[in-house]
């Protein structure tokens, strides 16, 4: 297998590339990012930007890639504020990776999102194939997404998988401008001061998972047999359904004295309240597997050993 990234120096690339190199080796690997590089990733790396077909093309047979991880994008909270750059780099980038997929036999894995849901999608237990009506842009670019990609499957071949991540929580790259990012700043704050302003109100009820997860998640829908998959883009996949209320309660267990103060962004709350409380992912279950292994406690204590060695702040979890 060679792999090529796309936005691999995000929160999910810049952890993800560390377990492609370490499954299938450094030298099948190959990491790219529209920015200089800033990790110590054990793989090649180049500047690619996917608005450039040329490009994502030159790569793919200089380097005789046949599987692409698709994760640049522009994330929920950005886009609303720049829609025409994240229909762009959303849709154009993707279509230039599916016609380079299709031309050079490639699979293809994209990320989907939660945000691919809308306002009259069933709120609780969403299902995997229900009404898809997003009002943000970023969600217009989620749904289109997932119907391009199914579309180059079934017109040219190509085989794209995806998954509709929830908020990803992780220690190594913050978040890159979403709605969900609070789930990783509460951590940060709650260790360096004590005190986080929240951006959502208290009781905003969301799908989250742990990174390890999400990378797993990946790995394992792009290993199945193709025979096995009935859904392909994208699968609901969650690992807790949680509110900033539970996060808070979540970190007081360790950091007793922790506060929180809720000053809400209306343009994010908006995004938020027309997301999914909850999503049924029993399809990915059934069709390859798939099970969280973190739940919110796991999580938090996994966060906080892990924040305070990287923040340099004496912490130990009490047991
Ligand atoms: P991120 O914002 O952290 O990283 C995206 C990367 O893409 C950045 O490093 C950025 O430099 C790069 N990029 C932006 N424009 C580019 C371009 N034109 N060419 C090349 N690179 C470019 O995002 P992430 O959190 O790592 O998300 C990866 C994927 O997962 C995205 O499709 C996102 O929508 C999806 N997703 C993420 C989450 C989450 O909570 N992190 C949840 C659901 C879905
Ligand atoms: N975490 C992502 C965002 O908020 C969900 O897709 O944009």
């Amino acid at each position: 297998m060679k792999i090529l990234v796309t936005g691999a120096l995000g929160q999910i690339g810049s952890e993800l590339i560390d377990t492609l190199t370490d499954r299938y080796a450094s030298e099948n690997v190959f990491a790219t990012d529209k920015k200089t590089n800033n990790q110590n990733f054990d793989c090649k790396f180049e500047k690619l930007d996917v608005l450039n077909y040329e490009s994502i093309e030159n790569i793919v047979t200089e380097n005789n890639i046949d599987t692409i991880y698709h994760l640049a994008a522009i994330l929920s909270a950005v886009a609303e504020e720049k829609p025409r750059l994240a229909w762009q780099v959303n849709m154009e980038g993707l279509k230039n990776v599916l016609e380079v997929a299709a031309k050079h036999d490639c699979a293809v894995f994209t990320p989907s999102s939660i945000g691919a849901f809308g306002p009259n999608t069933p709120k609780n237990k969403t299902p995997q194939d229900t009404i898809q009506r997003p009002t943000s842009m970023y969600g217009v670019t989620k749904v289109s997404g997932e119907l391009l990609c199914d579309y180059y499957h079934t017109k040219f071949g190509v085989d794209t998988r995806g998954l509709r991540y929830p908020g990803i929580i992780s220690n190594k790259t913050l978040p890159g401008g979403g709605t969900t990012d609070y789930a990783v700043e509460i951590y940060y704050e709650a260790l360096k001061n004590g005190h986080y302003e929240c951006f959502l109100e208290q009781d905003t009820q969301l799908d989250m998972m742990y990174m390890p997860d999400a990378i797993k998640a990946a790995i394992e829908l792009m290993e199945t047999p193709a025979d096995k998959l009935t859904h392909r883009n994208a699968f609901n996949v969650t690992s807790m359904s949680v509110a900033p209320r539970d996060f808070a309660n979540s970190i007081k267990e360790y950091l007793p004295d922790f506060t929180v103060e809720y000053k809400v962004d209306q343009t994010k709350q908006k995004i938020a309240n027309s997301w999914p409380n909850s999503l049924d992912d029993s399809a990915a279950t059934k069709e390859w597997g798939w099970e969280a292994e973190y739940d919110l406690d796991s999580m938090t204590k996994d966060m906080l050993d892990k924040l305070s060695v990287k923040l340099g702040i004496d912490f130990k979890i009490k047991e």
